[in-house]
């Protein structure tokens, strides 16, 4: 099936961002692995990153399109902020799992809310670069299963 990780503002900045925080691993280290994983278990993972919440929700609607089974979603700070891009994923109904590198709610009080959340399969943060295999894992996992 085809798994999307998508990433929000910022993100492109991976390895030379705050790295105490973030870590050092590059977005397109990320990537790659993600990629290898994913097609290691036979799916196919592409990914896109933007720092434009309208990219973002466009390339939602397009996953709608290309029939894409699962989203990997790291909206960084718009998950604190955007419903435009909930409505985006609920408008599209593609299960999808919240990731992020940090743990948000051991961070600053603005972190601990999520607008996608609650309308997300599960949620995996505060592992690092890990929280995208953690989450990709727990995607294949469900992608088995058939009721997914
Ligand atoms: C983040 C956490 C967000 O609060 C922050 O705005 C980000 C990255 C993470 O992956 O830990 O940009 O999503």
């Amino acid at each position: 099936a085809k798994i999307l990780a998508l990433h929000g503002p910022n993100l492109n900045l991976l390895g030379v961002r705050e790295p105490d925080i973030y870590g050092r691993e590059t977005l397109a280290d990320i990537n790659a692995g993600l990629a290898e994983q994913a097609h290691a278990a036979g799916h196919e993972l592409s990914w896109y990153q933007s720092n434009a919440e309208h990219e973002l929700i466009g390339r939602i609607h397009q996953a709608r399109d290309d029939r894409t089974a699962m989203i990997l979603c790291n909206a960084g700070a718009f998950t604190h902020t955007s419903i435009a891009l909930r409505d985006a994923l609920s408008a599209v109904a593609i299960p999808f799992i919240e990731v992020h590198l940090s743990n948000v709610h051991a961070r600053e009080p603005f972190r601990h809310h999520s607008y996608l959340v609650d309308i997300a399969v599960g949620v995996v943060s505060g592992f690092g670069s890990d929280s995208y295999r953690l989450a990709l894992d727990a995607a294949v996992r469900r992608l088995a299963r058939p009721e997914a």
